[in-house]
């Protein structure tokens, strides 16, 4: 009987050539991506501006996996209409992001996407606890938002665990995902912890196109 289901692997395009960005896309899911993690900053929620939805249309025939969209902006409800007119499939925010959290999450249910709930390394993990039953995907981040290439907090592998028994006694299937500071260091601890899927920019996209398929293989254990 296999015990777990295989891990699942989302590179972050933050890493990637932005001047090639589509062919980049193509690239990461020939290696082996199961989703693309799109990081959308807007320079008031995190110090950095990155990703809007017009390229994420743009990107949308690169690719035919889940386009996995992290949503680093406040307010995020005016952009979740046109983030999943644009090809998004899971739209995930972060409390802080907004006054009425439940409301962002029925909106993006109400779009047909899957809703995610990010809670940052200092966001209390009850934060998600009122609304877990609306919700896809609970990510964790691993670091504090905003950059791709920092180091991984240690603190993040209790948090996992600790969401991991709150998933399991909700019944639901909820993807359980991190974000930042993954690597071939630190992605067993984190599916160890319980993580059921694996955001990575600095190791995924590392070395150029030739290097893709082993750097995720590398995270896969
Ligand atoms: C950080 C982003 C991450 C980041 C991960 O704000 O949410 O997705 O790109 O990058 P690495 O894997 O380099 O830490
Ligand atoms: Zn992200």
């Amino acid at each position: 009987m296999d015990p777990s289901p295989p891990v699942l692997l989302a590179p972050s395009i933050l890493s990637a050539d932005f001047a090639r960005l589509g062919e980049e896309v193509a690239a990461i899911d020939a290696a082996g991506a199961d989703w693309i993690h799109v990081d959308v900053m807007d320079n008031h929620f995190v110090p950095n501006l990155t990703i809007g939805p017009m390229v994420v249309k743009a990107l949308r025939p690169w690719s035919a996996k889940p386009f996995d969209v992290h949503l680093m902006v406040a307010p995020a409800d005016a952009l979740v209409e046109a983030f999943a007119e644009a090809g998004a499939d899971i739209l995930s925010v972060h409390p802080e992001a907004g006054p009425h959290l439940h409301r962002t999450l029925a909106r993006i249910r109400a779009l047909g996407k899957k809703a995610g709930v990010v809670l940052n390394p200092a966001t209390p993990l009850a934060a998600v606890e009122p609304v877990l039953d609306m919700v896809d995907l609970v990510l964790v981040m691993s670091v504090n938002p905003g950059f791709g290439g920092q180091a991984f907090i240690p603190s993040a592998l209790d948090r996992i665990a600790a969401l991991r028994r709150m998933i399991d006694r909700s019944g639901r299937a909820i993807a359980l995902e991190v974000d930042g500071g993954i690597g071939p260091d630190t992605a067993a601890d984190v599916i160890a912890a319980g993580a059921t899927v694996l955001v990575a920019g600095t190791a995924a996209f590392r070395g150029g196109r030739d290097c893709y398929a082993a750097n995720l293989a590398a995270l896969r254990g």
